[in-house]
């Protein structure tokens, strides 16, 4: 799908989560007040998932309070949900995309088609699977820039790139909001996954890092989950029940990209569930 259409204001995804769990509550109630029939079943499967959510959403807070509240958030360390354990997340990815990552990479690396010789930048690059997709496309005398908040993903994405041999990989720690890098220096600007994991006002300071580093022409690709999915993709969609209210969290993509003065902005089927990837030019 190529869609270019005004984005629809966010959806409040508070509200949704809420109405998921008093709906499911609601079903659990009358499922134990009445005797079972086959017209249970769907009430059954309402409550089963208002409780899956529920336990799902519940323990991924506890276990992220313990841990950061064990681990504490060091100085200087960016603000925005840093991701601390990097092959748990490897694997998570694998699941959430039911086994075709690679293929959903390369075609997220498709829409911004990065050339040999490139300079390329990841920004909230994780463990750095996306770069060293890259990696053959810029060949070697291209360059792959990866950053992000966490110094464990960064540690992982530079053992995986030994681990293959890929050399032309710049790695840092670092804030998507304050780009360690010169004005006008990268062809191509990637970021995946991370827009969610930021407050508002940091995805709009990110947005305009991107900005100021990419080059005149650069391509940016941005994947997130979007108010644009369809309700039943994101009802469908793992990650939209683990983040529940993160849809409403992404700005409005398309006005904030207009608004650094990015042009040729669509927005296109990512390939998983309540994701787009939103393909954008600077002049
Ligand atoms: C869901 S992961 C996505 C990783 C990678 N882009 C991918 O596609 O797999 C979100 C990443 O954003 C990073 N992150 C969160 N806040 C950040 C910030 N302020 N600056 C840079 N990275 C940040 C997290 O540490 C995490 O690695």
């Amino acid at each position: 799908m190529t869609q270019t259409h005004e984005l629809s204001p966010n959806t409040h995804g508070h509200t949704r989560r809420i109405a998921l769990l008093v709906l499911g509550g609601l079903a659990l109630a009358v499922l134990l007040h009445v005797d079972a029939g086959w017209w249970t079943a769907p009430l059954a499967i309402l409550a089963a998932g208002a409780l899956l959510h529920l336990v799902v959403g519940g323990a991924l807070l506890l276990v992220g309070a313990v841990l950061l509240r064990r681990r504490g958030r060091p100085e200087g360390v960016p603000r925005g949900q840093l991701i601390r354990w990097p092959r748990l997340y490897d694997g998570f990815v694998r699941v959430l995309s039911r086994g075709r990552e690679s293929r959903l990479r390369a075609r997220w690396l498709e829409l911004a088609a990065p050339q040999p010789g490139e300079v390329v930048l990841d920004v909230g690059c994780g463990t750095g699977t996306l770069l060293l997709a890259a990696a053959e496309r810029v060949g070697e005398e291209g360059t792959l820039r990866g950053i992000d908040g966490a110094p464990e993903m960064i540690e992982r994405a530079r053992a995986k790139a030994r681990a293959r041999g890929v050399t032309n990989m710049e790695l840092a720690v670092g804030s998507a909001d304050r780009l360690p890098y010169p004005d006008a220096s990268c062809d191509v600007v990637l970021c995946t996954l991370v827009l969610h994991h930021l407050p508002p006002d940091l995805q709009r300071a990110a947005l305009a890092e991107m900005r100021r580093v990419a080059r005149p022409g650069a391509r940016a690709v941005i994947v997130d989950l979007s108010p644009r999915t369809g309700l039943l993709q994101r009802l469908g969609s793992l990650v939209a029940l683990v983040h529940g209210d993160a849809v409403g969290r992404v700005i409005e993509l398309e006005a904030a990209l207009r608004s650094l003065g990015a042009r040729e902005i669509t927005v296109h089927d990512s390939g998983m569930g309540a994701l787009a990837a939103t393909r954008a030019r600077f002049p």
